[in-house]
Parts: C-alpha cells; structure tokens; sequence
C-alpha cells in the first residue's frame, strides 16, 4: 500500500498529522524522527513529512533525519521545525524570534497562487502558527512561496518536491490544512487512497494468520474495545480452538462488566474462554490500603500472579503466541517520538509479568492494532462484528474501581460505589447524554455527611459525578449538563442507593485536576 512517512521530532502534533493524511484515504506511518533509511524506507514510501519539535534546530540534543532519507530524492514536506530542519540542511540560516508566536496568521501568496501545494486553497488563508524560530535565509535554489506578516510561510526547491512550511496544517484551526496535505499526498507525491478499514482488516488478518502459523494464541481481554478487537480479529482469522481468551474478574469491574464481555466474546465464536474470579485475591491484598499509588502497585502484582498461576493451570501450549490491544498511540512516549517503543506493554493492568516479558524478548508478542487510532479501532471493530456496547463504551482505568473509592477499598463500598455508577449511566443513556460525553463515572469519597431522611437523622455516604468532553484524555473539560439532569439524576442516586446520602458534581477540568481522582 503506498504511504507517506512522517518523521516524528517530538512535536505535539506529528501523530495528527499522519492522522490527517489518513482521513484522505492515504496511509500515514508515524516513525522516530532518526530513523534510519533501511529501517523504513520500503518501494511503498511515496512521501517523506519532517514533524515539529519542542526543539531549536541549532540546539545541541535536536532531533536529526538521517542524510539517506534527506538525500533519498522522495518529495517531503518540513512543518515548522522539519522546515527550519531542511532549511539548515540546505545551508540557510534559521533565527530564533524575540518570543514564541502562537495563533492565527494570515498567509499571502507571493504570485497570487502557491503552486500545486496550494492548489484549491485561497490567498489570504488564515493559517495556525507555534514557533519561536523562523527562517531568516533561505538555501540557494529554495524560493518563498508565501509570505505572513512577521514570517515566510512557505517556501520550495525550484526543480526538487520539497516543502517547507512555517505554520501547522494538521491543526483544526488552519483554514484548509487537510487540503495542503492532500495535495502533497496525493498531488505531489503521487500516493494512491488504498488505506481503508477493510483494506487494513485484510493486511491485519494475513500477518495474524502468518505469525501465529498453527500454533494457539493467548489474548488477556480487559473487558474494553481494545483486546476485544483483537480478539474479534484473531478469531475471524485462526481456528477459534487455538485462541485462547483470558478475562480476569478482580471484582473491581463495572455493573455486568463480566457477563457482556462473556457474551460478546462467546458471540464473536469465542470456544476457549477463561473467566477467572479473583476477586477475593484482590479485596484481600487491598485490605486497609488507602494511598493511590500503592493501590494501583497492589493491583498490578495481584494480577500479575493471578494471570501466571491460571495460565499454568490452564495448560496453554507453552509455544503459545501472545496478542495484544497495543494502539497506534500507546507506542508512544510523549517528547520523544515513536521507534523510543521497547517496554511498551499494552495491558489494561500494565502487567510486568515474566511469562509476557519473556515473550516480548523472544519476539513472541502480536500487536495487530499497533498502526492504529482509537476510533480507527472501533471502525474495524464494527466491522468485525463488535457490539457497539462494547465498541462505544466510556474508558476504564485499569486499576477499576479501585481507584473510584477514595480511602479504603471494601467489598461494601464497592458495591454501593458500582450501583451508582450504574444508575448515573443508565440515566445519561436513558437522556441521549452518554456518546455526547468522553467519559463519565462516580466517585466514592472518604467522607460521610449528614442527612435527613422523613424524621431520621442519618450519616451516609458522600459520592461525586464526574462527566467530561475530551479528544484522547490528555486535557479534558467538564460537561455542562442541564441543571435539571443533575438535580433528577442526584435525586434517583439518593432515592435509590442505600448509603448514599449527598452528590456532588465535580467541576474541574484538566488540567489542573486529572481525569480520575486518584
Ligand atoms: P487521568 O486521571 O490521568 O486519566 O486524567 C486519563 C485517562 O486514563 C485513564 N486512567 C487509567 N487507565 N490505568 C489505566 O489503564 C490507570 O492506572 C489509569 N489511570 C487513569 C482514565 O480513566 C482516563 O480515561
């Protein structure tokens, strides 16, 4: 499948922008920004992007592409600082601004038109910027093409396909970015549209089938979309008797977490499905510990053993492959740029289990999301049959609700804090709110206040909704319900859930507060 390399210098953006290229149809792979040219440089490469970076391209630690991509003669883009990178390379001079410019600027072509880069894009577009050097001279042969006020906008070879642009195409905010990126894709790469679900579920299930070969293949499902995915995928693709699915039930799940994941599992063909009860494991080990991070090691370990000891049980050929729900974005390691991926386990209990371990080292490990993004992931899940309670479902952390009761973890307060849970999401459905929110849960907190109930004084249990909009997690905002759904909603909580006596909304965004509370 033609592609477009895009070399990651740790900018923010590099992952968009290989995002970008692939919402118009063209795959885009996201590599460290010094790899080499015999490690991804393959006949299917039609174009190369140089990405931004946190860095001054003089600095002393900045990020380099290696001269043989550079010299490879494959028509590239530079963003930013892959501009000022090819700008330097080329013997022109990059000068740092008095301060960092961040925001809109307006870009004027020099002749009226920007040439086949710009093609179908207007003059005077409003362009998005975030730099702090900017070119001062360009290299012999190289011409600016548009101009800001302040800045050249863009600028090319004469003769050569190679770009370079000052300001960020991938972001939302630059007027007709996906168009600039189209056209170098397409028009100036020569890249043909072959990325597509069903083009990428065929490739995925070929290399499944060649490396897992006869032998079986272990999957630990989380209960989310990511391993049952892979799941879906590896049991269209190898006789379901070889797969083998191993589900751990801390008892920290959602309401009916383990009868749906059973059941979709079980209707994707599922004839080898481990569901383990541990959940006395893990209420035992949790006895008494209130302190986040040890709660979160505590789990970690229990699973850890849980998994070894079932496994050993379950007698699973020892030659058994492991495939995992590893994404696209879990590889990387944020400032640093892909290819940096070596420890990367993709667990939802980030297990640091020997037994996987060994595995990874001996190559042993199939990660057939890897190349993908999240909502490409559901795409293909749907495809492959994945209820869409599963595929459209909230996140979950890994530690589950452990993490949601502050203070100590108790069966009780478990069961409360999930049949609120429960409740507050069944309500959010119930009112159309649920795919309108990135994630909402309850928060058990390790207070109790005063109520009143009919004559009764009582003393109950304080809970907190937490609801936010967010594109990946990383900062999220609150969402603004109606005040009527969280007064009803509030009210069905503590009508109905004994123990409860007060909810409390949580309006705080991230940053400064984080997702979870723990
Ligand atoms: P925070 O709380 O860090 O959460 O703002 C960001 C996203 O990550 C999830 N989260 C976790 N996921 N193991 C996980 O697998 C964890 O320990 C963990 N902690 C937070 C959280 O639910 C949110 O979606």
């Amino acid at each position: 499948m033609d592609k477009i390399l895009v070399l990651d210098f740790g900018g923010q953006t590099a992952q968009l922008i290989g995002r970008r290229i692939r919402e118009c149809g063209v795959y885009a792979e996201v590599v460290a920004g010094d790899s080499r040219a015999a490690d991804v440089l393959d006949l299917d490469v039609k174009g190369v992007v140089l990405s931004g970076s946190p860095y001054s391209v003089y600095e002393k630690d900045a990020p380099h592409a290696s001269a043989d991509i550079l010299d490879s003669g494959l028509p590239m883009l530079g963003i930013c600082y892959g501009f000022h990178h090819i700008v330097a390379a080329g013997g022109g001079v990059v000068e740092p601004r008095e301060s960092r410019e961040f925001g809109r600027a307006s870009v004027r072509f020099l002749n009226g038109a920007g040439g086949p880069l710009f093609a179908g894009v207007p003059d005077g577009f409003v362009s998005w910027m975030s730099h702090g050097d900017s070119v001062a001279e360009l290299p012999d042969g190289c011409s600016t093409i548009a101009v800001s006020d302040t800045f050249i906008a863009a600028a090319a070879y004469e003769g050569r396909p190679v770009f370079g642009l000052q300001f960020h195409p991938e972001v939302s905010h630059c007027e007709h970015g996906r168009t600039i990126l189209e056209n170098f894709a397409t028009k100036i790469c020569g890249a043909r549209r072959e990325w597509d679900v069903d083009r990428y579920l065929s490739e995925a299930s070929d290399e499944v089938a060649r490396r897992v070969g006869s032998r079986d293949v272990l999957v630990l499902i989380s209960g989310g979309v990511d391993s049952t995915v892979v799941a879906a995928l590896l049991l269209a693709t190898v006789a379901p008797e070889r797969v083998h699915l191993m589900y751990i039930d801390t008892g920290l799940m959602r309401k009916n977490e383990t009868e749906e994941v059973a059941e979709s599992l079980t209707g994707l063909g599922a004839r080898n499905l481990h569901l383990v009860d541990a959940a006395e494991e893990f209420f035992s080990a949790l006895e008494g510990v209130c302190d986040p991070e040890k709660k979160r090691e505590i789990i970690g370990d229990t699973f850890m053993t849980v998994l070894e000891t079932r496994i050993a049980e379950l007698s699973i050929p020892s030659d058994a492959i492991l495939a995992q729900g590893t994404l696209y974005t879990d590889m990387i390691e944020s400032g640093k740029g892909v290819g940096k991926r070596a420890a990367v386990i993709k667990s939802h209990h980030n297990v640091r289990s020997p037994l996987i371990e060994a595995k990874r080292l001996a190559g042993e490990v199939v990660e057939p999301l890897r190349n993908l993004y999240k909502d490409e992931v559901r795409a293909l899940g749907r495809r492959l049959g994945v209820p869409e309670s599963i595929i459209g479902r909230h996140p979950f952390p890994g530690p589950g609700l452990a993490v949601r009761i502050l203070g100590d973890v108790t069966r009780r307060r478990c069961e409360v804090l999930r049949e609120a849970d429960a409740l507050f999401i069944s309500e959010l459905k119930r009112r159309e709110l649920y795919h309108k929110i990135w994630q909402a849960f309850c928060v058990l907190l390790p207070v109790r206040s005063v109520g009143v109930t009919g004559d009764a004084r009582n003393y109950g249990d304080v809970l907190a909704l937490r609801a936010i909009t967010s594109r990946d997690g990383m900062t999220a905002d609150v969402y603004p319900f109606e005040m009527n759904d969280l007064l009803e909603i509030s009210s069905l909580i503590t009508n109905s859930i004994r123990g409860v006596g007060r909810v409390v909304y949580d309006v705080s965004s991230k940053p400064p507060a984080t997702i979870e509370w723990e």
